[in-house]
């Protein structure tokens, strides 16, 4: 295991994926971790992490300076770096010029961390400060024209630091530089695989379970699917997962979903069909987060009384991933303002008096994917793109009734038949219509219509925090707007929605 220090950059979760991605297993630590603490974990290695703070500001974080007596191989990432030169003696100062953006490197002394790597090559950099006089063992083993400790080494000590980012694509050889990290120096192994991973969670989640009781929610995406199905590996029958449709589900989706677990499964399900209520709740509710808190109470009442005809429940299950974990207690961001609210199922294990079991709350997102596959599980469902708890909702702008549910539901299957048959479906993080609270005037046949706007959202993403529209072929969108129009009783007219996040969001509501 990879120990990595998490001092703030916003890189941070790409050094563990890049690091996982060696099938090296590692996690993310706060710098107030205790040093009896780091030796009982006994990594292989450990990373100090990049940082927004400078070494100079009266708070910026710091760990316990024994780290670097334990005798454990260390890389210092830009702040990491820096943090490591100033507490072994040498001198940090303001460089005079921030360096941000590429950089030329030249590798002046090849060690073990340069194996592999060409002499010049590009680098990716974002600092403010620099070196000035390195501690006594160092020597700098790579420059730039702005930077004579572009990377600096102790190798008798094993402590390597590198100004620049290696986790970032346009460092070109970062990744060769990770890897040497890991298997030149630390000597780690190649052994983090899913099926490792399934093996060992399988048995905690016996350990943990014993002969107990668990139930899960169901949403039908890929994160609670994987986790009903290691859970159902693990205990069998003991596990029950309850499905509430809300009646804002996209087409066939319960029914799709009722198969696959039912039938394929053999998964204890309990459907709890809720529609009315929600829409009795949502009845002439136009403001979108009125519609989020609606659904979510409703969501949770629903909930909450079927979990308690299951006698003798002890935990509840949840698809929890490593990155709500880790911002979840994040040492440096402040608090940030509620954008849109999210529901789940946050109060109940304390008024049900349940213990949490989250057996994917190390993983990332690909990881999920990929154990989803070894475990056998519908492509379908693993590849499924995200789809908001509030669910079509938050895609009908204005008041929601039945009848705009089943116009957007059958737009919304149009769209995604398209985008399948084009073989972009995977490519997008999401592709979904929205029903504005519109109508404009067009022309079939020989008669004026006056009847509803649809704008079609597709975005390419890599964690939803931002996004860019996607640049679909004309021919592609054409023929969306095509079918859509012929096909969908209702609505004359299609719109392409062309802004990014930030300054919009993915989701209209
Ligand atoms: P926004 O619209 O904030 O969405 O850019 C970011 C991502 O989150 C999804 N989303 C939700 N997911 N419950 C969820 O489980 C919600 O209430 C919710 N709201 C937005 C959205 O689809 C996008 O992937």
């Amino acid at each position: 295991m990879v120990l990595i220090i998490d001092f703030g950059s916003q890189f941070n979760q790409l050094i563990a994926r890049r690091i996982r991605e060696c099938g090296v297993y590692c996690i993310i630590e706060p710098p107030t971790l205790a040093i009896e603490r780091m030796r009982e974990m006994n990594p292989l290695g450990i990373v100090l992490s990049g940082g927004p703070s400078s070494i100079y500001e009266a708070n910026s974080p710091r760990i316990d300076p024994r780290i670097f007596d334990l005798g454990i191989p260390i890389l210092g990432i830009c702040y990491g770096m820096q943090y490591m030169i100033d507490t072994l003696g040498g001198k940090v100062q303001k460089a005079r010029k921030r360096e941000y953006g590429f950089a030329g490197l030249s590798i002046e002394h090849q060690d073990e961390i340069f194996q592999q790597v060409p002499k010049q090559s590009q680098v990716w950099m974002s600092h403010g400060d620099s070196i000035a006089r390195l501690p006594e063992g160092f020597i700098a083993t790579a420059v730039t024209d702005n930077t004579p400790f572009a990377a600096v080494a102790d190798s008798k000590r094993r402590l390597f630091g590198l100004q620049f980012h290696p986790e970032v694509a346009h460092t070109a050889k970062g990744k060769q530089i990770l890897h040497n990290f890991l298997f030149a120096v630390c000597a780690c192994k190649r052994n983090w695989t899913m099926q490792a991973f399934a093996r060992d969670i399988i048995a905690e989640i016996q350990q943990k379970v014993g002969d107990r009781k668990v139930i899960l929610g169901l949403s039908g995406g890929v994160d609670s699917s994987v986790t009903a199905l290691l859970i159902h590996k693990a205990i069998g029958a003991n596990l029950t997962c309850i499905f509430v449709d809300n009646g804002l589900l996209r087409k066939n989706e319960a029914r799709k979903l009722k198969k696959t677990f039912k039938e394929h499964l053999k998964i204890n399900i309990r459907f709890v069909d809720a529609g009315k209520l929600f829409l009795k709740a949502l009845d002439k509710v136009v403001d979108p987060e009125k519609k989020r808190k609606l659904i979510g109470k409703v969501f949770m009442e629903v909930f909450e009384a079927e979990a308690r005809k299951i006698r003798g429940v002890e935990f509840l299950a949840q698809g929890t991933l490593y990155p709500d974990v880790i911002e979840s207690r994040s040492a440096f961001g402040g608090p940030t303002s509620v954008i849109k609210s999210h529901h789940n199922v946050g109060g109940l294990p304390k008024r049900m008096k349940l213990k949490l079991v989250e057996p994917l709350q190390y993983l990332f997102k690909d990881e999920v994917r990929r154990l989803g596959a070894r475990l056998g599980l519908d492509p379908e469902l693993i590849w499924r793109q995200p789809f908001p708890g509030p669910g079509l909702a938050i895609r009908i702008l204005g008041t929601v009734t039945e009848k705009r549910l089943n116009i957007l539901r059958e737009v919304d299957a149009v769209l995604i038949e398209e985008i399948k048959a084009a073989g972009y479906y995977r490519k997008l993080w999401q592709s979904f219509a929205v029903l504005l609270p519109l109508k404009s005037v067009g022309i079939m046949g020989d008669s004026r219509t006056y009847e509803d706007i649809v704008a079609i959202r597709a975005v390419t993403s890599k964690d939803a925090m931002t996004a860019d529209w996607a640049k679909l072929p004309h021919r592609l969108l054409g023929r969306i707007s095509n079918r859509i129009i012929n096909e969908v009783r209702g609505v004359n007219r299609v719109v392409y929605d062309i802004s990014s996040k930030p300054p919009s969001t993915i989701e209209w509501e």
